[in-house]
């Protein structure tokens, strides 16, 4: 276990390279599963998700071949059908090897995904969709594991109740190897999942997507190899735009997608940060005066990212006035407040009025916990000191380093695991833009 002490205060200024998207990373490497042939990836981030998805296809027979960010996946074996138990508790998205093993091997063990082992519900739609192409899942509570099998996956109807990411690409690609066509309704407009989509169709899959969140699918009888590279990760771009901007300071993003985050970039100008359109992939972040507060609801694509929240939320710390932050897409996504909380900021919890909460949240209202605020009321601007903090995840975990930075003092962050799930050489990157981090191991 490793923790990190930052010294602060630090304005960051400087270039930073955005790298590529994990969440299109983790799909592309189950994707190679979809085929005997070589799988080269390019643009593959080094972050923790995808050593442990490299794992995960290493222990199901994939040779996987690794050179700073190029991918190289070879198969000369018959492929194995069952996801480690300790893999699968630590890599929400090892569930997604499900669609290309069932269509290859007609069986499938998954490990109910993320360590969350309460039933079925974490990929309850998945589970659905896959069971209206032909599969039976059974659910064994004394191993934690979903039992998936099928004569022949076969083309069908897929209608997803509320928005589901992984959902929509786990049935994708289930049903490009499968029988016949598969309609997926109410699909995902996340713009990873387009990345997918772009590799699949390298591989001679047939997918349309049409304007009405509609995706078809007219499966084929064997998929090839490919030679892919992966969009840059926009989530990245965010953090660093929130970086320059909250420590008073100025960076310059390179692999910038400006359409992509067009969500975010509305409410970003509208507070008063600084941008500058360098070029068409390069943009400048910079702070450019006093920020103001603004409310944000957070919602599936095309609406402002539940990713892109936490960051937010340090934006908003140094802005002046009350601003809120509505989480609609996870349930409870703000343990970061508690801890920003030990900083000196201003935060309250509150359960915001919402008519119609089962069909107006993305997660299952019927499971939520009743105590589980959804919504933080933040009053800034507020001077943030030195803490000793915890990270419990991903986004929560850029957005703790980032206060530590522009906080007096010296401040301590432990379960840094989290952040190096999905940001490439985080720390050494934000110090060659001016910060003080040590790695250091925390026992
Ligand atoms: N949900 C269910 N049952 C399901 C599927 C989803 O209850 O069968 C609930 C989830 O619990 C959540 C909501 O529905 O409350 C939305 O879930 P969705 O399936 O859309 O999210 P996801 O696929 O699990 C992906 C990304 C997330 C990102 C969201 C939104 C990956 C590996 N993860 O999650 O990324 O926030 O979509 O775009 O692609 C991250 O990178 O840190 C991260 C969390």
């Amino acid at each position: 276990m490793e923790k990190f002490i930052v010294e602060g205060p630090t304005k960051l200024v400087g270039n930073v390279s955005i790298a590529g998207a994990k969440n299109v990373a983790l799909k592309a490497l189950v994707a190679s599963l979809l085929t005997r042939e070589p799988v080269t990836l390019r643009n593959i981030p080094a972050i923790g998700d995808v050593a442990l998805m490299i794992d995960v296809l290493t222990s199901l027979g994939k040779n996987v071949r690794r050179e700073d960010h190029v991918v190289t996946i070879t198969e000369d074996k018959p492929l194995s059908s069952t996801v480690p138990l300790d893999l699968g508790a630590r890599l929400r998205a090892s569930s997604m090897v499900v669609g290309p093993l069932l269509a290859r091997t007609k069986q499938v063990k998954i490990p109910n995904p993320g360590g969350c082992r309460i039933g079925a519900r974490p990929i309850d739609r998945h589970i659905e969709g896959l069971k209206n192409m032909g599969a039976s899942v059974v659910y064994h509570p004394e191993d934690g594991y979903f039992w998936i099998t099928t004569e022949q996956l076969r083309g069908g109807d897929v209608t997803f109740p509320k928005n589901t990411h992984t959902g929509t690409e786990t049935i994708l690609l289930a049903a490009c190897l499968s029988t016949g066509k598969t309609t997926i309704h109410n699909a995902a407009l996340e713009v990873e999942v387009d990345d997918l989509i772009n590799m699949i169709r390298l591989m001679g899959g047939s997918i349309t997507r049409s304007e009405n969140r509609t995706i078809e699918i007219e499966g084929v009888e064997t998929l090839h190899g490919c030679d892919f590279t992966i969009m840059p990760d926009r989530n990245e771009e965010v953090t660093f735009a929130i970086a320059a901007v909250v420590s008073g300071g100025s960076i310059t993003v390179s692999h910038s997608q400006r359409s992509l985050i067009e969500a975010f970039l509305t409410p970003f100008r509208r507070v008063g940060c600084g941008i500058e359109e360098i070029d068409e992939t390069t943009t400048r972040y910079f702070w450019k005066g006093p920020i103001h507060a603004m409310d944000i609801e957070t919602a599936p694509h095309p609406g402002f990212m539940t990713d892109w929240q936490a960051p937010w939320a340090l934006l908003m710390v140094t802005a002046e006035g009350t601003s809120v932050i509505h989480e609609t897409v996870f349930e409870s996504r703000f343990h970061y407040a508690t801890e920003l909380m030990k900083m000196g900021t201003h935060i309250e919890f509150f359960h915001p009025v919402v008519t119609q909460p089962e069909t107006y949240y993305n997660f299952n209202w019927e499971d939520h916990d009743p105590d589980a605020a959804q919504a933080i009321r933040i009053t800034g601007p507020n001077v943030l000191h030195n803490a000793v903090l915890t990270m419990n995840d991903l986004r929560a975990g850029a957005t703790l380093l980032l206060a530590t930075i522009i906080a007096r003092g010296e401040s301590t962050i432990f379960g840094i695991d989290q952040i190096d799930r999905g940001y490439e050489h985080i720390e050494s990157r934000l110090c060659a833009l001016g910060a003080k981090i040590r790695r250091e191991d925390a026992d």
